[in-house]
């Protein structure tokens, strides 16, 4: 499996990071609504993508995206309602969501307010559904059922799959020495995850690295020591899964602040 080194961005600081982020976003749409007729995109949790998707909620780039073809999905979820604080969803609506003039069925929640294990397959389930309407001619059929990608040697490909990394290096929620960084035959998984006390749904390695494009998102001093180690440590993805993140066809551009790539030389 032959993978591309990834293009390592370093911006002055938070602000300039979401500024690049929501002008590749942009980019990206324009490039895959000229082949097809849809825009997939999974968005990340956490805080860092907050000012992008608030940016991209204005004027400037909101009206440079075409949100009736655009579809918005999430690499990861906690286990709680989609009001509730910690929601991914939540953060994505109050940011971007309930600003821009996208159709409710293009927004693709994980339901993460039922048990996890059936959020986990019902969302495997509607990605298959959707992506299997749009798969070009030639690519592998899936054969039909709910669980047309557990069964199948097919992976749905997104667009765009938007990630952060936390300091321990863990990405989506693919958290360090937990079972979803071995998952193979799935492409969205739940896992309870000790050192929280909580459930996640995620997107596996395998539904990642499908993508033609994938953005790390990073930002703050605190990051440093991770994405030191996963970009320039010795190959450990058992302790810092983000190495998993290894697009097969895609591109991989990690978008990262001064402060945290303090000792990464980049290449931009
Ligand atoms: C989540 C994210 C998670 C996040 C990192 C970084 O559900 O929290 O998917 O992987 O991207 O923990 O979080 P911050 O951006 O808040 O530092």
């Amino acid at each position: 499996m032959s993978h591309s080194q990834p293009e390592i961005l370093v911006l002055p600081d938070r602000a300039a990071l979401a500024r690049l982020a929501a002008a590749r976003f942009v980019s990206l749409a324009q490039n895959a609504l000229r082949v097809d007729a849809k825009f997939s995109v999974a968005l990340s949790g956490g805080s860092t993508p907050r000012d992008l998707y608030a940016l991209l909620a204005t004027h400037e780039f909101s009206s440079r995206v075409d949100w009736s073809q655009t579809h918005l999905f999430w690499s990861d979820e906690r286990a709680v309602p989609p009001d509730n604080p910690d929601s991914n969803f939540k953060m994505a609506n109050d940011t971007l969501i309930s600003h821009v003039p996208i159709p409710p069925e293009n927004v693709h929640r994980i339901h993460a307010e039922i048990a996890p294990d059936a959020a986990a397959a019902e969302y495997e389930a509607a990605l298959g559904q959707f992506f299997s309407s749009s798969r070009k001619a030639g690519e592998p059929r899936s054969r039909v059922g709910a669980d047309r990608t557990a069964r199948s040697d097919w992976t749905p490909r997104f667009d765009l799959i938007l990630l952060g990394l936390g300091p321990d290096a863990h990405t989506a929620s693919l958290f360090p020495h937990t079972p979803a960084l071995r998952e193979t035959s799935h492409c969205v998984t739940a896992q309870y995850v000790e050192k929280l006390n909580t459930h996640r749904i995620t997107f596996t390695p395998r539904l990642i690295n499908a993508a033609g494009s994938i953005f790390f998102l990073v930002a703050g001093v605190d990051k440093a020591d991770a994405v030191r180690a996963v970009l320039f440590g010795k190959y450990s993805p058992e302790d810092f899964p983000a190495q998993l993140v290894q697009p097969i066809q895609g591109k991989l551009t990690w978008l990262l602040d001064q402060a945290a790539s303090s000792e990464s030389p980049s290449n931009n």
